[in-house]
């Protein structure tokens, strides 16, 4: 059978750093209040004039030279991101591009923080079904740009990064061995971007509204990432006949370490088990994954055959789990 293995990981984050005590300067919070309810002291922020395609081009670099892959040998890029440089076109032809990436067919998937875990599942597919030979899956997002400064309730939350890997068709037993996609369009305003869309264009009623930022509701947030991410990683399990004690590394989305304890937890999954770095960047939404898996790659944590458990939720909602042979 033909597989999609993850033959060379990237990533990117913005040099600013602002951390919980810069944050403290301008708002009505506190670093104890942050890294108590959220796990995170401090993220990446881009500077002017850098954007989201930048981003995703720097970590698919970085990937494309872990795999020794020109990139004028790929056939597809696809970008998870809801904050790409334009409304259209996808920002993924930004990056085919940049990278000069001249034989590949390009588009953004629009899945909030599983954006990445989405576009993955487009190009394993493709792949399996030989319909492409070599693919760059890159979650980047910044997030920064969307968000409230005036809000505490949102906007300690977030940051700034991008992720890539190489997918690589390969016979045998290591790759990506399954991928899973859920989605509750019904709830879908706990979790937005009201404007500017085609619904809400930009206008002074918009602006004076806020309309522009992403808007959260937390607390029911929290509840329904909790049971979604634990319920679609469990899934993947049962699909591949493994249990939790077989993961040798779980990679949760990066929302909120209280969510990833109590996600963890309820799949039975102990603290050696997972990966964290949600301190570091904060909620990077469709980038924190890749850029996690590149992190432990670079550091490691991954050897040949080790099973990769990679699990999302985010804005729709949208959830997703990935499980892979290294
Ligand atoms: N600093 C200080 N106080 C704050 C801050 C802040 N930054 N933000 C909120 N508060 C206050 C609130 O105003 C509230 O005060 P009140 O009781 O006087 O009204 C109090 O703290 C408690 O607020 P809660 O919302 O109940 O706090 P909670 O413990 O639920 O934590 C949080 C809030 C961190 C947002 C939590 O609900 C959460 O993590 N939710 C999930 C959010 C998330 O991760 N979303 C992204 C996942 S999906 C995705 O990645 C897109």
């Amino acid at each position: 059978m033909i597989r999609a293995r993850i033959t060379g990981t990237g990533s990117y984050v913005p040099e600013k750093v602002l951390t919980n005590l810069d944050i403290e300067k301008f708002l009505d919070t506190s670093d104890e209040w942050i890294r108590t309810r959220t796990g995170i002291s401090e993220r990446h922020v881009v500077a002017d004039g850098e954007y989201t395609s930048d981003l995703a081009t720097n970590a698919a670099r970085r990937a494309l030279e872990m795999a020794g892959v020109d990139a004028k040998e790929i056939d597809l890029v696809v970008v998870g991101t809801i904050t790409g440089d334009y409304p259209w076109p996808a920002t993924a032809c930004v990056v085919q591009r940049n990278l000069e990436a001249l034989n590949a067919g390009a588009f953004d998937v629009s899945a909030a923080c599983s954006g990445f875990l989405y576009a993955l599942s487009c190009a394993v597919d493709r792949i399996e079904a030989g319909r492409a030979k070599k693919a760059v899956v890159i979650g980047a997002e910044t997030l920064t740009r969307i968000i409230d400064w005036e809000d505490r309730n949102t906007c300690v939350l977030f940051g700034d990064a991008a992720g890539a890997v190489v997918l690589e068709a390969s016979e045998g037993e290591h790759g990506v061995l399954s991928t899973h996609l859920h989605a509750d369009g019904t709830q879908l305003e706990l979790l937005y971007q009201p404007g500017f869309g085609t619904r809400l264009m930009p206008s002074e009623e918009t602006l004076a509204k806020r309309d522009y930022f992403l808007k959260m509701q937390g607390n029911e947030v929290f509840k329904v990432a909790v049971r979604s991410l634990t319920e679609v990683a469990n899934i993947a399990l049962k699909a591949n006949s493994m249990t939790a004690a077989d993961v040798d590394l779980f990679i949760p989305h990066q929302a909120n370490i209280r969510i990833l304890d109590a996600t963890s937890k309820r799949i039975g999954l102990k603290e050696n088990q997972v990966y964290i770095n949600v301190d570091r960047f904060g909620n990077t939404s469709a980038a924190t994954i890749p850029l996690a898996l590149d992190e432990a790659n670079r550091a490691g944590r991954l050897k040949s055959g080790d099973i990769v458990l990679l699990d999302a939720f985010g804005g729709g909602f949208t959830w997703a789990a990935a499980l892979l042979r290294w």
